[in-house]
């Protein structure tokens, strides 16, 4: 059940195997299920999925994680063969099917990000003891592995729990994690001075127009080229 041995799975079906809503999760599950048309209840398995595993994670202080039980639970919710609903966690990463820890770090290492430097990303998490595919003693970070997550504009990047953290180096991965570790929550996002995915330091191109909305037009044609892109 957790893969761990006969006495684990059956601590874990003993903890998971009244699994049910709390009340506010019972209210959320009947309006996702509500957006789908009758007998279309099968599509809200993703978020009803999502929704079982913040609940775990709630309940045991940690990102959370999917025991067989819950998954079962979420099956009987909208009808779906437990095999089908298998099929779809075991497909996503965002599921776990493992317990994790409190901070779940998934570092990218797909082709953009790790020509920028995953490596070194996680060459900074191994020096914090941390180790892939496992949660450190303390019970505080899970390292994963993981395929593109959309943010290659900023390469390299990692995922801690539901934020992103952008154009790392080894030591600002080294900086997030220690004041994570610290009880301190770092800025997400990029971590070099651009907003969002613009470029670094501001705008290189139509800079008059950051600031307010300016006419470009009366120097359309009149001015040599690349002077009215300023
Ligand atoms: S390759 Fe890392 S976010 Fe796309």
């Amino acid at each position: 059940m957790g893969g761990q041995g006969p006495i684990e799975d059956l601590e874990v079906l003993a903890r998971w195997l009244g699994f049910a809503w709390t009340a506010e999760n019972s209210r959320q599950a009947a309006a996702i299920i509500a957006r789908y048309p009758q007998g279309r209840q099968h599509s809200a398995v993703l978020p009803l999925l999502d929704l079982a595993q913040r609940q775990v994670g709630a309940e045991t202080k940690t990102q959370g994680w999917l025991p067989i039980p819950v998954m079962e639970f979420v099956a009987r919710e909208i009808d779906m063969p437990y095999i089908r609903l298998l099929e779809v966690a075991t497909f996503y990463t965002m599921f776990n099917l493992v317990p994790v820890g409190c901070f779940h770090v998934q570092v990218c290492g797909t082709t953009p990000c790790m020509l920028k430097g995953s490596d070194a990303v996680l060459d900074a998490c191994y020096q914090r003891g941390l180790k892939k595919g496992h949660t450190t003693t303390d019970g505080l970070f899970t390292l994963s592995e993981v395929e593109c997550l959309g943010a290659c504009a900023n390469a390299p990047m990692v995922q801690i729990n539901d934020d992103n953290f952008e154009d790392l180096t080894a030591d600002s991965m080294g900086a997030i994690l220690d004041a994570l570790a610290g009880g301190q929550m770092p800025k997400a996002g990029p971590q070099v001075d651009r907003q969002t995915s613009a470029p670094e330091g501001g705008p290189t191109s139509l800079r008059k127009m950051a600031e307010r909305n300016y006419d470009y037009r009366s120097q359309w044609g009149a001015a040599p080229a690349g002077e009215g892109q300023a």
